[in-house]
Order: C-alpha cells, then sequence, then structure tokens
C-alpha cells in the first residue's frame, strides 16, 4: 500500500527579530511575563513589502537548495490565512513561478491547524492516486494583522514559510492515521471577508485585526490537542507509549508541556522552536520539523506524531512513521 511521507523540508523567515523588550517598549508587558506564560523570546517580522508568495518562493529555493528537483510536481497546496490576494492563489503563483504545467493548485485556509490539515489532504491524494508528487508551501505575515495595542495577542505572532516536498512510499513507512475536525466558533476572529468587508478607513481598527480570547482558546486547544491525539492512535492501533517523537503547534509552551506529559514523552522528545519564531500559524510545525531534523532528534522508524490546533476552531493529528 502506498503511503504519503515527507521526503524533505526546508524553510524562510524574514530577517528582522522582534525580542520582547521591543514589546515592553510599547506595550504595558515584560520580558518576564511573555517567557514564563508563553515560552516566546523572539519573533520575525516581514518588511512591509514582503509578501507571502515572495516568502513561500524563498523557501522553495532553499528546498532547491537542498538538491530536490521539483519539475514533477503534479501538486500545490498551500494552506495560508494571510492571502497576498483574494485570487489568483497563491499556490497558482507558485505554480507560475515554478514554470509547471501539469499541475493543480489550491489554497485553503484552517489557521494554525494548517501544516496537519493539508498534510491530511495530500495523503489521501496520493493514497487514491490522484497524486505522485506533492508541493505543501506555508507562508504566513501574520504581523500585518496583529492589534499592536493588545498586548493579549501581539507578543505571540510572527512571520515565516515552510516547504514540504511530500511523496508516495510502498516499504510501510509514511502516514499510517489521520484526525481532523472544526467546530464553528469565534473565539479567534480575523475580519475582512463578506460578513465584515473591510473599508479603507478602517484598514488600522482593531476590528481588522487578529483578536484571540486567550484564555478559552488555551483549555480547548490542550482538551482537543489530548482527544486528537487519542482518535490518531486508535485509529492506527497504537498507544501513547508507542509515540517517539512530537511535533506540536506552536502556540504556548504550556500548552506544548501539558500535552506532552499526558504523552508520556520527555521534551528531547517534543520540538520546540516558539521561542525563536512565536507563533507562525501554518508554518509552526514545519518550522519545528524541520529543527527536529536538523538537530537528528527524529531516527528513521520513529513513530511522529503531529497535532495542530487553530481558530475556527481546527483541529487535527497526523501519525507517521518516519
Ligand atoms: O494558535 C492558535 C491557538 N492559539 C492558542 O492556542 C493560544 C492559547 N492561549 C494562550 O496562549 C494564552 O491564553 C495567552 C498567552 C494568550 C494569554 O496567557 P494567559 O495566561 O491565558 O493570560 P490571560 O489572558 O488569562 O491573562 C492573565 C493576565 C490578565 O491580567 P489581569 O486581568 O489578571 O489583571 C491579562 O491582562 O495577564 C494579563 N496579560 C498580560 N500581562 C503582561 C495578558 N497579556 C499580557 C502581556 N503582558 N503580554
Amino acid at each position: 500500500m502506498k503511503r504519503a511521507y515527507i521526503k524533505n523540508i526546508a524553510y524562510y523567515v524574514p530577517e528582522k527579530i522582534l525580542d520582547n523588550k521591543y514589546f515592553e517598549s510599547i506595550l504595558d508587558t515584560n520580558n518576564e511575563w511573555i517567557v514564563t506564560r508563553t515560552g516566546i523570546e523572539t519573533r520575525r517580522m516581514a518588511r512591509e513589502d514582503e509578501t507571502i508568495f515572495e516568502m513561500g518562493l524563498n523557501a522553495v529555493k532553499n528546498l532547491q537548495n537542498k538538491g530536490v528537483d521539483l519539475s514533477d510536481i503534479d501538486t500545490i497546496i498551500v494552506p495560508t490565512v494571510t492571502k497576498d490576494y483574494i485570487f489568483p492563489s497563491m499556490a497558482g503563483q507558485i505554480q507560475k513561478a515554478l514554470g509547471l504545467k501539469h499541475c493543480f493548485a489550491l489554497d485553503f485556509s484552517a489557521a494554525c491547524s494548517g501544516y496537519v490539515y493539508a498534510l491530511n489532504t495530500i495523503t489521501a491524494l496520493i493514497e487514491s492516486g490522484q497524486s505522485k508528487n506533492v508541493l505543501m508551501l506555508c507562508s504566513e505575515k501574520l504581523t500585518k494583522d496583529i492589534n499592536w495595542k493588545d498586548r493579549g495577542t501581539a507578543i505571540l505572532f510572527g512571520d515565516a514559510a515552510t516547504a514540504s516536498l511530500i511523496t508516495g512510499r510502498e516499504d510501510g513507512r509514511g502516514v499510517l492515521a489521520m484526525d481532523m475536525q472544526s467546530e464553528p466558533d469565534l473565539t479567534i476572529v480575523l475580519n475582512g471577508g463578506s460578513a465584515c468587508p473591510i473599508r479603507a478607513e478602517d484598514c488600522d481598527g482593531a476590528d481588522f485585526k487578529i483578536y484571540m480570547e486567550g484564555g478559552e482558546t488555551f483549555k480547548r486547544a490542550v482538551t482537543e490537542f489530548s482527544n486528537s491525539i487519542d482518535r490518531v492512535l486508535a485509529k492506527a492501533g497504537k498507544s501513547l507509549s508507542d509515540v517517539k517523537f512530537f511535533v506540536p503547534h506552536q502556540a504556548n509552551l504550556r500548552i506544548i508541556q501539558a500535552v506532552a506529559k499526558r504523552i508520556g514523552l520527555p521534551m528531547e522528545k517534543v520540538s520546540v522552536t516558539l521561542n525563536k519564531f512565536g507563533n507562525s500559524s501554518s508554518t509552526s510545525i514545519g518550522l519545528a520539523l524541520n529543527d527536529a531534523l536538523e538537530k537528528n532528534k527524529i531516527k528513521d522508524g520513529d513513530l511522529v506524531l503531529f497535532t495542530g490546533f487553530g481558530g475556527g476552531f481546527t483541529w487535527g493529528s497526523t501519525l507517521m512513521i518516519w
């Protein structure tokens, strides 16, 4: 049976680093609160004129710099919550930039669950035979949507892009099971769609920036992380003790620690990059995976668990034999 697996991954982050001292200078906050309540020390901020297309293409070039040939890509999937255009899609723009003729390109949004939703969707496309070589590109410019006056959210988010090459293999390794759920909820909102269209005079208004009820979201994230993990393990006939490495969404270190404790994994077996990059939505899991691979923390044959939770709400997991 053909299983999907992540054959390679690369990333790009903008040069500008925002540290916690910067937020001390603009908000009633301090480094100690931010580090103890979130685990975040720095995050990246794109240039004003830097688009998600440019960041995404830089991640793609970094993938090519690793020797990856993208000429036989037949599918491009971009799960992003921070689009450059309503249309054309970001995936379509990347298809054009790569000069790919026989390819289909699709954007969708699942907020911070984007990486897992895309990985699971791509798994289904590969298992069905529809797709063979898939480029999954995550690119987010969340700093353009930050309410810089809201200390509860401004400190959390950063910009980044990841490019993952996903293909099939038949030796038993790859994705074993998937889980995805969502539930309509307005606890995290970003207006500007047809329900609440943005007008020129609203551009800097708080209603058109990221709004989040942090406490409620935190509780729900811990609960649904755990529920999703239970379901994906049950589908694969595995138990918590089988999991060898955990790559979670990077929203808050306390959420990650709580879930790791429940799985029974020491923190050395959990990838954490939010200290450097903050929460960069769909790119967070890719950044964390890339970091774990660079540090040789994941061994061939390890059962690796990916879990995401995001606005919407959305949540999901993927279980993969590396
Ligand atoms: O990626 C999508 C999913 N997102 C998440 O999963 C995020 C989940 N939520 C969180 O990570 C946390 O809820 C936050 C980091 C957003 C907030 O942390 P918290 O420990 O839940 O704080 P809180 O919202 O309950 O606020 C506690 C206090 C409040 O003050 P009072 O009312 O007790 O006087 C806040 O005003 O902390 C205050 N506070 C701050 N103080 C200093 C909130 N933000 C800050 C800040 N600096 N940056």
